[in-house]
């Protein structure tokens, strides 16, 4: 318990790597609070991230479904179907709620103090926050990330013109043309939320392909299943400025290797270019912790920083700025402050893009494989070929298992499917395990699932895939 300290931990941040640590924290016996500025506790996971965006994903895809006659071939015909978005909203919102709500809940069940405002570094062991100092034996960073600005494209959310996903969340009404810049993460759930309600929707991305990061393959056939969705995609093209006026704004876009410009007119812009760090205001300078070149807070393994008594985890540190790399960080974090081993093997952290279909991935994607030198074995499946998929007349997509050639380990597996996200847990446990494409193999799966395809898939290793 504390002694000469107000508490034996404090957290500032309380979004999925802060509220995580804390309850942990308080499970373990420690006297924990946590610094809060927003008005509700969550973070950007629960309060205009994760939570909203899958909250319009489902509802605009149950609308595209209703609305395009794509039921019909069911048996079901659908006709006067409208959009209500204000109600769309309200459902999002009441989701939100109760969710952020859950936390206040559950920091009053676990007993952790809710500090309400921004902290700031008086000292190793001290805080302030909302001018009272609180001190603790240990501080743990979790203060997230905001939207990275784009030079010369101001977004102005309350305007509702150029926004960033915040201000893309809550749009009043489906713009006609959404650009969307940057096809990362963002922009493509984002932008199928527009699109699936009526709006065009161009992408303009920087490099020669979209979702950086993923598998070749991956971000191939992506980038051809979404234009066959109606994105217009623009890769290899950079915007160089914006203008608004009566409501619409017109972007100069160039081609990224240089060349002659032109402009495009919107009715909405998301700038969605990535995401950077908070640390500002936080008085780092008063403790002596300096930021990296990507203005991230360095810890070693343990999530300590060069500070002894301070800590810190999710996206404010390196790695992939994710919701549940940030939770699991959070209980390794808490862990370690309480005397126990607290662990995180970033090597296995899936990651999921939320669209129809979804995009899953966990572990290397090819390229990365060979270029860590390794032997590599590939064994793919098609959606197409798998019976479940085929009934549901839901056939995009493919599973991708890359394992060691030497030993048969997996070193990754990929998926495209309506289920990918779903799926994506089985690879990452048989990863975790360190499971071979074997072991995968010879595991009975349900029929008829989407799951098969990952068994088939690991089949395809050995060159013995059953129904293809
Ligand atoms: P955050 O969730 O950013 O929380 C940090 C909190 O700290 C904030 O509430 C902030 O107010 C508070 N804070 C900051 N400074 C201070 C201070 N000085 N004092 C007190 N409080 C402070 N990830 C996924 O895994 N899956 C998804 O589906 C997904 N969807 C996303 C959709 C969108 C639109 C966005 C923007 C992000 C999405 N993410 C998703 C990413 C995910 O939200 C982040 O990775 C995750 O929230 C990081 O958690 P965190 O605890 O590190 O920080
Ligand atoms: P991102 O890093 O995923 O994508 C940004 C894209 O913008 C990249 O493709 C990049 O090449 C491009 N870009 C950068 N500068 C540009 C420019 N000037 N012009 C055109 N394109 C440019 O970042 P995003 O989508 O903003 O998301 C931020 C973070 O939030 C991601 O790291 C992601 O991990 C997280 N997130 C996760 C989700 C999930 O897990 N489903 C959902 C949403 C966000």
């Amino acid at each position: 318990m504390a002694d000469t300290y107000d508490y034996d931990l404090i957290v500032i941040g309380s979004g999925p790597g802060g509220y995580v640590a804390a309850i942990r924290a308080a499970q373990l016996g420690l006297k924990t609070a946590c610094a809060e500025g927003r008005e509700t506790l969550g973070g950007t996971c629960l309060n205009v991230g994760c939570i909203p965006s899958k909250a319009l994903l489902h509802s605009s895809q149950l609308y595209e479904e209703a609305h395009s006659g794509a039921l019909t071939k069911f048996g079901i015909d659908l006709s006067g179907v409208a959009l209500n978005l204000d109600q769309m909203h309200a459902e999002k919102a009441k989701a939100v709620k109760e969710l952020t709500g859950g936390i206040e809940f559950l920091f009053k069940k676990n007993k952790v103090d809710w500090l309400k405002g921004y902290a700031t570094f008086e000292g190793p062991n001290a805080i302030n926050v909302a001018g009272k100092s609180v001190t603790a034996k240990n501080i743990i960073i979790a203060t997230g990330s905001s939207v990275t600005p784009l030079p010369g494209v101001e977004v102005d959310n309350d305007a509702g013109v150029i926004v960033d996903s915040t201000g893309a969340l809550a749009l009043p009404k489906v713009p006609q043309h959404l650009v969307v810049i940057g096809g990362g993460v963002i922009g493509l759930e984002l932008g199928s939320v527009w699109r699936r309600l009526g709006a065009k929707v161009t992408v303009v991305e920087y490099l020669d392909q979209i979702l950086p990061g993923m598998d070749e393959e991956i971000r191939r056939e992506s980038a051809k299943i979404f234009k066959k969705q109606g994105f217009d995609i623009r890769t290899g093209t950079k915007v160089t400025g914006a203008t608004v006026a009566n409501g619409k704004a017109t972007l100069t876009v160039e081609p990224a290797k240089g060349g002659e410009a032109s402009t495009i007119e919107a009715d909405a812009v998301l700038v969605s270019i990535g995401r950077r760090p908070n640390t500002e205001g936080l008085g780092l300078d008063k403790v002596g912790l300096a930021t990296n070149k990507q203005g991230q807070v360095e810890t070693d393994h343990d999530f300590r920083t060069k500070v002894p008594s301070i800590w810190a985890i999710g996206d404010v540190i390196p790695g992939p700025m994710l919701a549940h790399k940030a939770e699991d960080e959070g209980i390794a974090a808490a862990e370690n402050i309480a005397g126990q081993t607290g662990i995180v093997n970033h090597d296995v952290i899936p990651s999921v893009v939320y669209t129809y279909p979804e995009i899953a991935g966990v572990g290397l994607s090819e390229e990365q494989a060979k270029e860590k030198g390794h032997d590599i074995k590939v064994g793919k499946f098609p959606f197409m070929a798998n019976s479940r998929a085929k009934t549901n007349r839901d056939t995009d997509g493919f599973v991708k298992v890359i394992a060691d050639a030497k030993n048969d380990r997996v070193l990754g597996v990929w998926i495209i499917s309506s289920l990918a996200g779903t799926l994506i847990a089985e690879a990452t446990l048989a990863m975790e395990f360190g499971a071979t494409s074997e072991d995968i193999a010879y595991t009975c799966h349900a029929h008829p699932t989407h799951a098969e395809a990952i068994k088939e898939a690991a089949m395809a290793v050995q060159g013995k895939p059953i129904h293809i």
